[in-house]
């Protein structure tokens, strides 16, 4: 998601979260968005209204009537893409939920006619009071947005849920909230990661994807509307939220895990490095070395991809091919005999690299190259291609199975 230009209202409220606004602010200006900071009366018990005005490059509000006679809760609530408050106390919560406007903050709420995301912080024992969960139940019926609270210490030192999510969240849900919902109803299921085939309880064969990829795809079809099932081998990448997220070691693990759910999928994105061959068996104990060099029999592991290219019947499937040699001649072999809807031809360069250069090859012989970029951004040409496919057809659609 690109928040250049974006304009964000970012409503403070009274909790010591508040200095972590500050960072947020930084973040989101270094993203090329313009922030409009609003603070409650209490919030500037926290924070002073000229840092968060400095680093917002806006003056920090927290009057319903500026001095020039406009009314600037209309102003801003005209002005705003997306209204976020964090920390959101109870109190903003209760209001929120009550439809009460008696300062500027909760007046612009009210106004508002962009989405609002809220960042509830609060003392473990009000976030857990019933009166709390109904008032945030009812406005995330409404449509109002919510990313946390997280687990950890509270300020008054108990350890409880309630702690203002972590600003790097925070950040992505706002990415969240402006990206077009152009993948709303859709179940993707997604693999990525290397998987383990074990020799012994220490030693394994293995490569070394570090999951990069199939993460970031990930995040951007769950950040586009899509429910999202992640199947993933080993990887050092920190999952999306919001998706479902399955951990699996060995290629069999990960053909079993993908059985239980392409059923119920629209589209399958296969990014995990499989091992095509597993040792034909796994010593219970260490192999040792007196015992001279061993000979390791190997096995082939099921294709998984092409399995699915078998049963694909109205779901989307798309593949990767890593290439060594004649990468769009070796892709477009894969693409014909695993039945692909696309596939992503790139090269080992890929591997546990942050940045990717890909070609994406269509059943039609399109083939779509790009630059070398960050993952996330390829990760993004790749979703907007599976989107297009969506919309184009429909044959995929899934009624569901009545046996
Ligand atoms: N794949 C799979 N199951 C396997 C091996 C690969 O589902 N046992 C999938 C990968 O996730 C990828 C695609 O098949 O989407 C192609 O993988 P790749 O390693 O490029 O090719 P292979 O089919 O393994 O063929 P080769 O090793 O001969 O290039």
């Amino acid at each position: 998601m690109n928040l250049q230009d974006k304009n964000i209202l970012l409503g403070v409220t009274g909790g010591i979260a508040a200095y972590k606004t500050l960072e947020l602010t930084r973040l989101l200006r270094k993203a090329g968005a313009n922030v409009w900071p609003v603070m409650t009366k209490s919030a500037g018990e926290f924070i002073t209204p000229l840092s968060l005005s400095t680093l917002a490059g806006n003056p920090a509000n927290s009057s319903l009537f500026n001095d020039r006679g406009s009314i600037s809760h209309i102003d801003l609530a005209d002005r705003a893409d997306l209204i976020v408050i964090a920390p959101a106390t109870a109190n903003i919560i209760g209001k929120a939920a009550s439809g009460i406007a008696d300062d500027l903050l909760s007046t612009l709420v009210m106004a508002a006619n962009s989405p609002v995301l809220i960042a509830p912080a609060m003392n473990d024992r009000m976030y857990d009071n019933p009166i709390v969960a109904k008032n945030i139940e009812k406005l995330a019926t409404l449509g109002y947005l919510f990313v946390g609270p997280g687990v950890g210490e509270l300020a008054c030192g108990y350890e409880g849920r309630g702690r203002l999510a972590p600003v790097d969240e925070i950040f992505e849900a706002i990415e969240d909230a402006l990206s077009p919902k152009d993948l709303e109803g859709e179940k993707i299921l997604i693999t990525a990661g290397a998987t383990r085939e074990n020799i012994d309880p220490v030693r394994y064969l293995t490569n070394g994807s570090s999951g990069a990829m199939g993460y970031a795809i990930a995040r951007e079809a769950k950040r586009r509307g899509a429910h999202v099932v992640l199947i993933s081998g080993s990887s050092t990448t920190k999952p999306p939220y919001g998706i479902t997220h399955l951990r699996v070691e060995s290629a069999e693990d990960m053909s079993r895990a993908v059985e239980r759910s392409y059923a119920d999928s629209t589209c399958i994105i296969m990014a995990a490095a499989v091992s095509d061959y597993r040792p034909s068996e796994t010593s219970p104990e260490k192999i040792k070395k007196a015992d001279g060099p061993p000979s390791i029999e190997l096995l082939p592991t099921t294709d998984i991809l092409k399995g699915l290219g078998e049963k694909k019947e109205k779901r989307l499937l798309v593949g990767f091919a890593l290439e060594t040699s004649d990468l769009i001649e070796n892709a477009k072999r894969k693409l014909e005999e695993k039945k692909l809807d696309l596939v992503i031809a790139n090269e080992p360069t890929a591997i546990a690299n942050e940045k990717n250069r890909v070609a994406i090859i269509s059943p039609h012989g399109e083939v779509e190259e790009t630059e070398e970029l960050d993952k996330r951004e390829i990760a993004k040409k790749i979703v907007d291609r599976v989107a297009e496919l969506v919309k184009k057809n429909t044959k995929y659609k899934i009624t569901p199975l009545l046996t």
